[in-house]
């Protein structure tokens, strides 16, 4: 029934609707249906009893600040304890060039408040985050896909991209979601140098990075941006004063139902992201904030990854043998390094988004590959699957299951080109 309300909505919830596959993705959440639907990791790995003496001792020792407002930034010694982390990999930032966030998500969501006036364009990957694509049709934001390979970003089609004038480019260098890639260093060079000869910003989405199975860490695009402005004399300090945001997260590492994540941008730019904040939430909760950090400092963050990149490490290799086995010919699907996702490519003519309904019949479930696409026209024959969430069996029969339906579909075919010959 229409109420008052439903005349009154602004013109921005236009491009804010529903989609199909979520709708068909619900369905998912059915106990009998093996689902690599969800970006979700392994419950069994969140640290419960560590987070409930942790919840306790932020109580017992400092209740009045925990249950208090606090700083739209965060909780400092949190941001210190970021800081020193991404040290590691080569991202020299103090506590002010950090901003805490309700994850990940709200980085994005705040990017666009910041950034986007209606029509402006974001040069993004193709295909790319559905999450940031959702944020940004809120602010109407338009688009300029570049597609990835193997090696990622596919910088050698980037400079025709970057003439079109780009506000920004969303990147993700680490074991891309959807597609497991991982830009190779050369490219993340290519890109920073393109970045900086067209003055166009770049804002790097790493929630996977510390998820690497194998192979060495490649340096993150806001180290080598720093590099590259320095060798060229534009900028002689080694703090973030550069052309990148990089937004953080515990979702993948500790638990996503903290929601806590992070933005690193130079200091005038966190500046801004603060006012927008503010209007948004005024800060994070202090408590899980304070919490996260009792439960992540003392050197048990590392032990805690290590245990969850073996476990995701077995569960990738368990889906690729699967997937050996029981997909048929005509198949191909990529092979990440890290992360919680791999892509599949199913022959040309299969559309894996009418394929879904039957998939829930046979009891499993994927994200069909055109909602990762600016234009849902494409990537029709691919999908994302997620290797974290499920258990080994669940893995095994799940993707037996899928394997026979594609089967069925290419032996069907044959039938119907017969029949038809
Ligand atoms: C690339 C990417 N960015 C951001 C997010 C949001 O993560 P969160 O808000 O839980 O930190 C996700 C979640 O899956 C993601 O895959």
């Amino acid at each position: 029934m229409a109420t008052l309300w439903s005349s009154r909505y602004a013109q921005r919830t236009q491009r804010m609707g529903r989609s199909m596959i979520r709708e068909l993705l619900e369905l998912t959440t059915r106990p009998d249906i093996i689902s690599f639907a969800g970006g979700l990791p392994a419950p069994e790995l969140f640290p419960v009893a560590r987070c409930q003496e942790a919840a306790c001792r932020t109580l017992t020792e400092h209740g009045s600040t925990a249950l208090q407002y606090g700083p739209t930034e965060g909780f400092l010694p949190l941001r210190q304890f970021i800081c020193d982390r991404i040290s590691r990999y080569g991202i020299a930032a103090n506590p002010a060039n950090v901003m805490i966030t309700n994850g990940s998500q709200q980085a994005l969501d705040l990017i666009g408040k910041l950034l986007l006036n209606p029509g402006d364009r974001v040069l993004v990957e193709e295909p790319t985050y559905l999450g940031a694509l959702q944020a940004w049709n809120a602010y109407q934001a338009e688009y300029v896909s570049v597609p990835i390979d193997d090696d990622g970003l596919r910088t050698d089609l980037l400079e025709s991209a970057l003439r079109i004038g780009p506000k920004f480019m969303y990147v993700l260098p680490n074991f891309q979601n959807p597609g497991g890639t991982t830009l190779s260093e050369s490219r993340r060079k290519a890109l920073v140098r393109l970045s900086n000869k067209y003055g166009i910003p770049i804002v790097e989405d790493d929630p996977y990075g510390a998820l690497r199975f194998e192979g060495e860490h490649i340096r993150p695009l806001v180290a080598l941006d720093v590099d590259y402005q320095r060798s060229a004399g534009l900028n002689g300090h080694s703090f973030m004063e550069g052309n990148v945001i990089y937004l953080g997260t515990l979702s993948k590492t500790l638990a996503p139902g903290l929601r806590l994540g992070w933005v690193v941008a130079p200091f005038d730019v966190v500046e801004q992201f603060v006012m927008a904040k503010q209007g948004a939430d005024l800060h994070t909760s202090n408590f899980t904030q304070m919490l996260a950090y009792e439960v992540i400092k003392d050197g048990f963050f590392d032990e805690h990854i290590r245990e969850i990149r073996r476990v995701y490490r077995e569960r990738r290799d368990l889906m690729l043998d699967a997937m050996e086995r029981y997909f048929p010919e005509g198949c191909s699907w990529t092979r990440p390094a890290g992360g919680l996702f791999l892509w599949v490519r199913v022959p040309g003519w299969i559309d894996t988004a009418a394929m879904l309904p039957e998939a829930v019949e046979h009891c499993v479930a994927y994200v069909p590959g055109s909602a990762f696409y600016v234009n849902p026209l494409r990537g029709c024959n691919t999908m994302r699957l997620n290797f974290s969430n499920a258990r080994p069996d669940q893995i095994e029969t799940g993707i037996r299951r899928l394997g026979d339906l594609l089967k069925a579909k290419l032996a069907g075919q044959h039938t119907e080109v017969t029949a038809h010959a």
